[in-house]
This record gives C-alpha cells, sequence and structure tokens, in this order.
C-alpha cells in the first residue's frame, strides 16, 4: 500500500531514569528518520532530578512534561496522574503510535491511555517475565498488561519472544531486536573512558571495588535491612574491599541505607550518578551487587560479573550464560555469593567473559526500520487506519447526538 506524504507521528513517553536510557536512542534513531517519522517526547516526570542529566547526554529537550512526581508517591498517584495529563496531548496531538518501554507505572499508564484513545502502542523491552505478579512488584504486573495493549513488540531477545508467543500475543507483532540499553552503553562507554582518572577515585590502592545499587519496592523494609546488613559483613570479613553505593533518592530507601551506612570508612554512599559517571565507576568495579535491571544487562556487557539481590529475574539470560547469579535479598546468601566469585579466580573469570546476551547497540536502529517497514505496509495515512485514532464517534458527542 503507497504510503502519502503525510509523516508518521510516534510519541515517545518515559518517566523514570532506565526509560530515558532506554529510549534515548530510540528517539534518535527515529529522529535521523526525519523524512519518515515526526518524533515528539512526553516526560511524565515519575523520576525528576535523576532524568534532567540525561536529556542532556541524549540532546531531548521533552515536548511535554507532566510534572507528575511527587514525594513518596503512590502506585495509584503516578497512574491516575499520568492518564489526566497525558490524555489531553494524545487528543491534541494524535500521535499515530505511542512507544512505551520496559515495566514502569508510567509506562502502563501512557499505554492504556493510549489505548483508550485508539491509539497504537509500541511496546520496546517487551516478554520479560517471571510469571510472579508479586516480584517484582509492581512491574511484572505492568509489563503483562502493557503487552495486551501494545500493537508491536520489540522482545530483546529470542526468550522475550518466546514468552509472548506463549500468552497468546500474534507472531507478526513481535520482533527481536536486542535490548536498546546496549545501544546507551556504547554510546556513553566512549564519553565514560574518555574521562580522566581522579584522585578521590575509589577502588585505589590495590583494593578491589563493588558496585552496588538497590531500589526495589519489594526490597523495602526487611530486604534493605538484609542488604545492608551483607555490605557491613563483606567489608569486615574483606580488608582489601570497598563499596560505592548511589543511593536512590526514595525515602524508603535512602533513610535505611544512610542509617546503616554512613559511617563506615570502605562504604561510599552518594547520590544518583549521572549515566556517564556510573559507566565509568561501573568500569572500575569487580563486580556489581544489585536489585536493578539495567545494571543486569549493563554490567555482563562490561565483562562484570552480577549478583543479583532479588529472588527471581526476568533476565535469566544472563544467569544461564553464567555472568550473574541469584543472591536474593538475603544476608548470608550475598556474602557468600560475592565471595566466592572474588575469591575463586576460575569462577571469576568465567562470570566476566560470557557472551553478553542482550544485543549488540543497534536494537534503536531495528525498531526504527521495523516501524518504517510496519506503517508502510500498512500505510499510515489510510482511512482504514485512520478510523483506529478516532476517539469518540460522532453519536456519542453532545454534537454528534443532536444530529
Ligand atoms: C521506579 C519504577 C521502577 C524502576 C525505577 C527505576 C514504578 C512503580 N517503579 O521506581 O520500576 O525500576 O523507577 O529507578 O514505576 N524520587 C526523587 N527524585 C527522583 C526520583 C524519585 O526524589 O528523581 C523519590 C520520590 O520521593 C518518589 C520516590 O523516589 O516519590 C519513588 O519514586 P518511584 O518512581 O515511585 O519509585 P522508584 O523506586 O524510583
Ligand atoms: N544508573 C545511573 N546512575 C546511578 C544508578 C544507575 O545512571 O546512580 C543507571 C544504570 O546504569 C542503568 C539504569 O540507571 O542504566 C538503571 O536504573 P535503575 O536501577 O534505577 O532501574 P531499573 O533498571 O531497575 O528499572
Amino acid at each position: 500500500m503507497a504510503r502519502s506524504s503525510e509523516k508518521i507521528r510516534v510519541m515517545i513517553v518515559f518517566g523514570t531514569r532506565p526509560e530515558v536510557i532506554k529510549l534515548g536512542p530510540v528517539v534518535k534513531a527515529l529522529r535521523a528518520r526525519g523524512r519518515t517519522f515526526s518524533t515528539s517526547t512526553c516526560f511524565t516526570a515519575q523520576h525528576r532530578r535523576m532524568c534532567d542529566p540525561l536529556f542532556r547526554l541524549f540532546a531531548i529537550t521533552p515536548d511535554h512534561d507532566l510534572d507528575i512526581m511527587t514525594e513518596r508517591q503512590s502506585l495509584k498517584d503516578i497512574v491516575t496522574r499520568t492518564m489526566q495529563r497525558l490524555d489531553p496531548i494524545l487528543a491534541k496531538e494524535k500521535p499515530h503510535m505511542v512507544i512505551v518501554q520496559g515495566d514502569t507505572t508510567s509506562a502502563f499508564a501512557a499505554a492504556l491511555v493510549a489505548f483508550y484513545r485508539h491509539i497504537f502502542v509500541g511496546h520496546v523491552e517487551a516478554g520479560l517475565r517471571t510469571g510472579d505478579l508479586w516480584n517484582p512488584y509492581p512491574e511484572e504486573l505492568n509489563r503483562q498488561l502493557i503487552s495486551r495493549v501494545a500493537e508491536l513488540n520489540f522482545a530483546p531477545t529470542a526468550r522475550a519472544r518466546r514468552a509472548l508467543l506463549d500468552e497468546g500475543v500474534p507472531e507478526g507483532r513481535i520482533f527481536v531486536t536486542g535490548n536498546t540499553v546496549i545501544d546507551a552503553l556504547m554510546f556513553t562507554v566512549a564519553k565514560a573512558r574518555a574521562r580522566r582518572p581522579r584522585a578521590s577515585d575509589r577502588g585505589r590502592a590495590g583494593r578491589r571495588l563493588i558496585l552496588v545499587t538497590a531500589h526495589r519496592r519489594e526490597n523495602f523494609g526487611t530486604g534493605i535491612t538484609e542488604i545492608c546488613a551483607a555490605l557491613l559483613d563483606l567489608v569486615e570479613r574483606n580488608d582489601d574491599l570497598e563499596i560505592f553505593l548511589p543511593v536512590h533518592p526514595n525515602p524508603a530507601v535512602k533513610e535505611p541505607i544512610e542509617r546503616a551506612l554512613s559511617k563506615h570508612s570502605r562504604i561510599t554512599l552518594s547520590p544518583p550518578l549521572e549515566y556517564v559517571e556510573l559507566v565509568r565507576i561501573m568500569e572500575r568495579s569487580s563486580l556489581v551487587l544489585t536489585d536493578s535491571g539495567g545494571l543486569q544487562e549493563e554490567a555482563p556487557a562490561l565483562g562484570k560479573p552480577v549478583v543479583v539481590m532479588r529472588d527471581e529475574t526476568e533476565r535469566p539470560e544472563i544467569v544461564e550464560a553464567g555472568g550473574a547469579v541469584l543472591a536474593g535479598p538475603h544476608r548470608d546468601r550475598i556474602v557468600k555469593s560475592v565471595e566466592k566469585i572474588l575469591h575463586d579466580p576460575k569462577t571469576y573469570a568465567r562470570m566476566a567473559h560470557v557472551r553478553n546476551p542482550f544485543g549488540d547497540g543497534r536494537a534503536s536502529e531495528r525498531i526504527a526500520k521495523i516501524l518504517d517497514g510496519w506503517f508502510g505496509s500498512h500505510g499510515a495515512d489510510t482511512s482504514a487506519l485512520r478510523k483506529r485514532y478516532e476517539y469518540a464517534p460522532a453519536k456519542n458527542t453532545r454534537r454528534g447526538a443532536r444530529r
């Protein structure tokens, strides 16, 4: 079907640090095809300070800012504020497609409100599953629900594609692209390597550095307490270890971590790092200890063994490849896992040399190409498709009712 001169309007919606990191390269790839796509960006601002530096890194000025973040926000707050504030923007801009990434509550709410407006949803990083709705909470539910409304699913791996097929998503709507985080990492690692070492750099004086991050809702309370106890055990038992922990600003994480860990000389707590700096520290680290999703993907690409402080992972590819182990948020298991890797050179070497299963750095380019082809074959401006973009049929409106 021939395409007219009308551009395909794509709106990228993101709200949190990992979404901006993983969609930054997609924005770039779509903008590189400016003759085909008119690309706009909408920032829910579920996160605020953690995203601002990322917009500079990826040269993005969000066209819309929903400004939803509040201190200790609830999940309901995120959903309702995103839906209420995004809806009129969709009504005005009428994008042909809304693209969301991953499993945050911003992504879910944006996908749902787009669906209500009969706008196609494209889902980047589709098909990750643990199968347990409570782990991670609420991300497992968010991503399953996004898959129910997504027209196009960009699966990072063959396993993610299989998970979608198993749930009945039609084959033709799933594309294996790799994970866009590797695109972002490759773009950033060059900048990180260009930075000079600093006198204040950790991991000097022959000590081994462990990069730690923790923020998951299901780890609030006992999980965080266990993680802090494990970190203290590790530095007490191993004189040659240093820990660097950029602390998530969520008070439910920040307060207990600062209370427990701020006094140890070989544990450095810092505010969240800009992405380039985080990548630089990751490169200097011997091991990454985390409950983050993104770090499970990035660390293996940089040859760093990962200990995952969760009982389940939706990224089993890296555990199966041998680059990561699951320790849960459990003090003894964390200590044992880290020490086994760091004390046994063979284990370390094996874990540091696995093939990264998450992508080759060209996922965003593939996504842009797929969208181009998909809209090309469907005809973005045909009346059949247009009907789907219409929101309220005339008879449901007051004007329509009078006719
Ligand atoms: C959110 C996502 C999670 C994702 C994570 C990435 C949901 C429900 N959770 O979790 O899936 O893995 O982001 O980091 O979508 N805050 C600030 N400044 C910021 C950001 C957060 O002060 O820039 C504080 C606020 O008090 C906020 C709180 O952190 O209320 C929690 O933020 P929220 O986005 O709800 O949860 P995250 O744990 O960040
Ligand atoms: N990150 C960062 N600065 C930090 C901590 C993390 O730039 O201080 C990056 C990290 O490299 C990864 C992303 O943020 O790309 C992961 O974010 P987070 O752990 O908050 O979320 P998740 O991936 O678990 O959803």
